[in-house]
């Protein structure tokens, strides 16, 4: 199954990935992990993505496509893939079009998790994220057992540095100016199923298992 994972910052994209690709074994590319782990790695893309991220600026265009591109042609991705927040604007859209279609694939839907913007705020300032095992939980939605460790791992947990108040308004304007023709561009391609991200975790995977349930 090939799907993209859209939503505005806190919509719940890696929450729900998390579960996808443990579900349905297919591999998740994410490219705000993969900008995140180039800048800890320190390289070139590393240090350029981070001037943008850093602002909640959009990475550009040819910077994101090119990662995409490499990502996505490996052999991993023979028998599926998820991607995730990417594409974000139109011409990303397009480029990935042309890229499938060089490898003679198709997207089968892309998933857009839909949540009213006035919650997105309390969401990514809350969050928090385990160092070892990348999981993702929110200081009041989805709290850990113990107070600052990894259910999974035990890992200690982080905030994301554009996790802050100002960050975080510029990543949620910045993304709602891009969203509404992206909608658009997947709505007449047919490939968009919006669905309520503002019920409970486990209820948004259930709605996700049922749309994709009949892919292969
Ligand atoms: P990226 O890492 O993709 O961040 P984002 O799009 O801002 O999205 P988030 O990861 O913040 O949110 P999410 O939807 O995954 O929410 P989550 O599941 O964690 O991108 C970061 C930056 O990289 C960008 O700003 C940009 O600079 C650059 N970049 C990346 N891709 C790019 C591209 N294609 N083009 C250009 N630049 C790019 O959930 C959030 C919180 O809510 C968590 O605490 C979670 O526990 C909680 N939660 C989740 N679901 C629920 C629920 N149903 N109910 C209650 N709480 C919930
Ligand atoms: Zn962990």
């Amino acid at each position: 199954m090939n799907l993209v994972l859209m939503g505005l910052p806190g919509a719940g994209k890696g929450t729900q990935a998390e579960q996808i690709v443990e579900q349905y074994g297919i591999p998740h590319i994410s490219t705000g992990d993969m900008f995140r782990a180039a800048m800890k790695e320190g390289t070139e893309l590393g240090l350029e993505a981070k001037s943008f991220m850093d602002k909640g600026e959009l990475v550009p265009d040819e910077v994101t496509i090119g990662i995409v591109r490499e990502r996505l042609s490996k052999d991993d991705c023979k028998n599926g893939f998820l991607l995730d927040g990417f594409p974000r604007t139109v011409p990303q859209a397009e480029a990935l079009e042309n890229l499938l279609s060089d490898l003679d694939k198709k997207i089968d839907y892309v998933i857009n998790i839909s949540v009213d913007k006035s919650i997105l705020m309390e969401r990514l300032t809350g969050r928090r994220i385990c160092k070892d095992c990348g999981s993702t939980y929110h200081l009041v939605f989805n709290p850990p057992a113990k107070e600052g460790n990894c259910d999974k791992c035990g890992g200690e947990l982080y905030q994301r540095a554009d996790d802050n108040a100002e960050t975080v308004q510029n990543r949620l304007d910045v993304n709602i100016k891009q969203q509404e023709p992206l909608l658009t561009f997947y709505e007449t391609k047919g490939y968009l199923r919006s669905i309520d991200g503002q019920q409970d975790i486990k209820k948004v995977f259930a709605v996700i298992k049922q749309l994709v349930g009949d892919l292969r």
